[in-house]
């Protein structure tokens, strides 16, 4: 990208200071707030404004007290310090900047550290309903309020763990090639369970029907709407042995979803989770998507070392 082509804000893709970061190789950076745009901060307004009538009726009822818990400002880009002040003392989370994509097994290591990575840039003016990038809306609105949440908190710290485990249970194979087989299996199935979970997973209410608490339905105004609602979308009660298998596509509304029962259940699920990692029942899960990049292979065949 030429510099003409970037603006001077903190649009998604087109901003030089992150542009700058990543050059530099700086993954963790600050919030430079004074480059918001009054565009980007219109971006913010428009998004939560038209948001806000679809979480009160789908979204899970600890991402609804979440949004309290930060008292997120419905008209202003937040500050990640001002939701960090909120969140740390509840559940020791805390949302920290990074200038763009991180290694897998950098992030789900930040994850086990109890810290959040977060995109700063905000999706153009002209795009609000889809990205294919992570933008401050879908990280911030998306994803930190279920962190106020003690069980949920546990249950996020408690992945990262199980990524730990994974990486160091490789180690010991002598043989390179079925060491990184072993590896790519494990982060397929690890990345799987976060998909269908973390980012896409659906609650039974008590009330009857499902919410929603995963990231990437409660940052969609649409796809939100789809997934409780839509006869398109098969939801299943959460299967282990499915989810871990199963392949998904991140271009599309999804057309599956797992339903849980609660946060203390899906912290069971990730007890399992981790039993499986160590009996190596994810040593040799299903092809498919999601493909696992060099990078990210070789974030976690080195991690583990470091
Ligand atoms: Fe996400």
């Amino acid at each position: 990208m030429t510099t003409q082509q970037l603006g001077h804000d903190l649009t998604t893709t087109r901003a030089p200071f992150i542009e700058e970061a990543r050059n530099r190789g700086n993954l963790f950076i600050r919030q430079p707030y004074e480059l918001y745009s009054e565009t980007n901060q219109e971006t913010w307004r428009r998004l939560y404004a038209r948001i806000l009538p679809r979480w009160r009726k789908h979204a899970n009822a600890r991402f609804l007290e979440g949004l309290e818990r930060l008292s997120l400002n419905p008209r202003r880009i937040p500050r990640l310090e001002d939701i960090n002040r909120f969140l740390a003392p509840l559940t020791g989370f805390k949302a920290r900047a990074v200038s763009g994509y991180v290694p897998s097994y950098l992030f789900f290591d930040c994850l086990r550290r109890r810290e959040f990575p977060t995109t700063i840039t905000i999706r153009p003016a002209e795009n609000l309903d889809y990205l294919p990038e992570p933008d401050i809306f879908h990280d911030l609105a998306g994803h930190v309020p279920m962190h106020t949440d003690p069980v949920f908190a546990d249950v996020l710290a408690r992945i990262g763990e199980v990524a730990h485990g994974a990486a160091l249970s490789v180690l010991e194979v002598p043989d390179l090639a079925e060491r990184t087989r072993r590896m790519e299996s494990m982060i397929k199935a690890m990345a799987r369970f976060f998909w269908f979970t973390i980012e896409f997973g659906l609650m039974r209410a008590p009330q009857g029907g499902v919410r929603v608490y995963g990231s990437g339905l409660l940052s969609s105004r649409d796809e939100i709407v789809h997934a409780v609602g839509s006869r398109d979308v098969q939801r299943h009660p959460f299967q282990m042995e499915w989810v871990v298998n199963q392949y998904f596509e991140i271009d599309h509304f999804q057309p599956l979803l797992f339903v849980i029962d609660s946060f203390e259940h899906l912290q069971r699920e990730v007890d399992r989770l981790e039993r499986w990692v160590r009996r190596g029942k994810l040593s040799n899960v299903s092809p498919g998507e999601p493909e696992i990049n060099e990078t990210d292979l070789q974030s976690f065949l080195e991690g583990a070392r470091g």
